[in-house]
């Protein structure tokens, strides 16, 4: 018999969680305290975009095997419940806002049978498994903890959630990683590498691997300054040192920065977490990757005057991408979006297009310019940011495009777009780490 399994919290990550397991012949009940979010996934539609994840989900609950409820109830004869709420940063604070875990664990504390098995996902502060275990057993005695973090990427999180690069336990006993392997056997079966830890390590392995994501990013971004300074091109730098198999040439894109739900918030609950343990020293480093991330937004808006005015009072800019990357409607941190908003502070008239993200970044900033094809925002243009990397960009003929805008300049904030191409079509090209 297969086990049976439950999803708290069916946002991003839970619902990729739900829909995957329900198609590994698991029986799946994705649970959420938001009767709006559990209408729309029941009737087989995903609350935001991801490509892939709309088709399983249709799958799987045809298939009768995934079924969505806001009644806890339904969990009573679940074996392994998995908690999958967010923890996003507090309003006054760097640290994380622990009030959806917590309440998620007393649900399904009150909830769960003897014996199953609650596995927490969340991106949780080192030492909240261990406190989460402890007050568990003191509201269920036979029900056990473990810690299994997740690294799905926004974009890739099916492929990502099916076929991870690692599985990483964090577990108090042997039955609790028996379980875990008989959730993950098709992974085993595929040789899958499997990290067995104790708790406070499996919850620090995931704010250590943002963190590392989030220094690459940063460091490639101090290089691309020194290049400006010192008339060099970031891209041809990190090509050369992406090189070397120690480095490695991925999350080596020089440009605006990382944003979105996850890297900016994880460093920042990481260090606020450090500070508490009393090793705030260790991580003052990722002081400096946060503040090199928002100074590259400030970059591009210095070029952005470089080549108007500093008065960006009434110049019309259209402004490429909204999402804080391609392959995602996801807004929250958006270097692009903070962009776009700022210079539209400064006076500037912003046009922003994007294949997806409008409608969330439309919410955000009502008061901003939206176009739902790229011509719109292009036309009548003095200048064009380029602030997210979706292909169709890098697919526009610069020709056609340089008809459209009464000023041919073009601001890569990405470093993705063929530079040569667009030089040749006429248009004055920047970008951020190359000689401007
Ligand atoms: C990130 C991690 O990559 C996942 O492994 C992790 O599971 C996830 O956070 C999470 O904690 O849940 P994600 O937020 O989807 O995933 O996005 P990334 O692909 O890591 O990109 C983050 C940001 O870095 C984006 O804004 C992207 O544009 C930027 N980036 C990425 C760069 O500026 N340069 C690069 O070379 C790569």
């Amino acid at each position: 018999m297969k086990l049976k399994v439950s999803v708290i919290g069916t946002g991003y990550l839970g619902a990729t969680h739900a829909a995957c397991m329900s198609s590994l012949g698991f029986e799946v009940i994705g649970v959420d305290v938001d009767a709006a979010k559990i209408e729309l996934l029941t009737a087989g539609r995903v609350p935001f975009y991801e490509p892939g994840l709309e088709d399983l989900l249709q799958k799987e609950i045809a298939s009768g095997r995934l079924t969505f409820t806001t009644d806890l109830r339904a969990i009573a004869d679940v074996d392994v419940h998995f908690i999958c709420v967010g923890t996003p940063q507090q309003p006054n604070s760097l640290a994380a806002d622990l009030t959806y875990v917590d309440a998620a664990l007393d649900a399904v504390a009150a909830n769960c049978k003897p014996g199953s098995l609650v596995v927490g996902k969340s991106t949780v502060p080192v030492g909240t498994a261990a406190r989460l275990r402890e007050r568990l057993l003191k509201i269920n005695p036979k029900a056990d903890l473990a810690w299994n973090p997740e690294f799905l990427r926004e974009g890739f999180a099916v492929e990502d959630t099916l076929h991870p690069n690692r599985l990483v336990v964090g577990v108090t006993n042997d039955a609790a990683e028996n379980k875990l392997k008989e959730i993950y056997a098709s992974n085993l079966a595929e040789n899958t590498p499997w990290v067995r830890a104790d708790l406070p390590t499996s919850e620090l392995v995931k704010v250590a691997a943002n963190s590392f994501l989030a220094t690459k990013i940063s460091f490639i971004n101090a290089m691309a300054e020194v290049c400006e300074a010192a008339g060099g091109d970031v891209t041809v730098l990190a090509k050369a040192i992406g090189y070397d198999p120690r480095i490695g040439s991925r999350f080596l894109q020089a440009g605006i920065g990382f944003g979105g739900g996850c890297l900016p918030k994880d460093i920042r609950a990481f260090m606020a977490r450090a500070g508490e343990l009393g090793a705030d020293q260790a991580l003052e480093f990722l002081r400096e990757i946060d503040s090199i991330n928002l100074r590259a937004r400030q970059r591009v808006i210095e070029l952005v005057r470089k080549d108007l005015s500093d008065n960006l009072a009434g110049k019309k800019i259209a402004v490429l991408g909204a999402a804080f990357k391609p392959d995602s409607d996801d807004v929250r941190d958006s270097p692009a979006l903070d962009i776009a908003a700022q210079i539209a502070a400064a006076g500037a008239v912003v046009t922003i297009h994007d294949p997806k993200a409008i409608a969330p970044a439309k919410k955000r900033f009502p008061a901003l310019g939206f176009s739902e094809d790229i011509e719109g925002a292009l036309k009548g243009a003095d200048l064009v940011l380029h602030l997210t990397e979706w292909k169709v960009y890098r697919e526009l003929d610069p020709a056609k495009m340089a008809k459209l805008v009464a000023n041919p300049i073009m601001i890569d904030g990405r470093n993705a777009l063929d530079r040569e191409a667009w030089i040749a079509a006429g248009w004055k090209f920047r970008a951020l780490g190359r000689a401007n």
